[in-house]
């Protein structure tokens, strides 16, 4: 860990919202750690891990948050002792890397209790970017990977257009999108869809999550898409 990013104690617990949900949460005493914080770091995090600070495709172009609580790190071999956090927020990260097992075991050494989020198999079905290696979905205690294979001709067809009008007025992801009616009905539109998307964002429709704690633990599988047949387990 870098001298400039000193880890800040809370004190006594903390409740935050977390991921794209807006999950709540409650932190334990001591630091929260926010792993591939990206442009969005979550404003409670005592320290912030990124990979990648130059290359941005992986958040649709925007710059990396960069600031004295960056580590620069890799999310599935973390620069941190075991138990150094209260609380490790993942958000929109498992979809990325190349090892979501060690990811989730790397989570689950160096802090207390945390809290992962990824797209929906659903929303990666339908919505799907072209730089997530996995659909995760969740059974019980355990979250699961598949790795995307190729979509048919008709759903590549299909995702692509609902893709357009999900993301309307949204130009700054860098994908084709509908653009926003002119004036007063573009800014009907946008509020519609600001509404729409955030109840959306608040279900298990978009989203898979995890919140784990020390006395609640989770564990990891990589299935093949085609077969679904478990190729890795990772033990609690
Ligand atoms: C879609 S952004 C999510 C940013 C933010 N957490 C959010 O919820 O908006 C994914 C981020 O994960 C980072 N990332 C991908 N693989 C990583 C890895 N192995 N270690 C650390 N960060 C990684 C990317 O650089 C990117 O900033």
């Amino acid at each position: 860990m870098t001298g400039a990013a000193q880890l800040k104690n809370h004190g006594g617990s903390v409740r935050l919202r977390a991921g794209w949900s807006k999950t709540t949460l409650t932190a334990g005493p001591g630091p929260i750690l926010d792993v591939g914080s990206g442009a969005f770091p979550h404003p409670h995090a005592s320290v912030i891990c990124e990979r990648n600070l130059d290359d941005n495709t992986d958040r649709h172009g925007a710059s990396a948050v960069i600031d004295d609580r960056l580590v620069v790190g890799d999310a599935t071999s973390l620069p941190f002792r075991d138990g150094a956090f209260a609380l490790v927020i993942v958000s929109h990260v498992a979809e990325h890397v190349e090892d979501p097992v060690a990811l989730c075991r790397e989570l689950q050494r160096v802090a207390h209790s945390g809290y992962i989020e990824t797209p929906s198999a659903l929303a990666e079905t339908l919505l799907p970017e072209p730089f997530h290696q996995w659909k995760v979905s969740r059974r019980g205690r355990r979250l699961v990977f598949a790795r995307k294979s190729v979509s048919s001709k008709r759903l590549e067809w299909t995702s692509r257009h609902l893709y357009r009008w999900f993301y309307i007025g949204q130009e700054d992801r860098g994908r084709p999108v509908v653009s926003l009616p002119p004036g007063a009905a573009g800014m009907i539109v946008a509020r519609m869809r600001w509404v729409i998307v955030g109840v959306l964002n608040r279900t298990h429709v978009l989203h898979t999550r995890m919140v784990f704690s020390a006395a609640d633990p989770f564990d990891a599988v990589v299935v093949d898409d085609q077969s679904r047949r478990s190729s890795e387990v990772l033990a609690n």
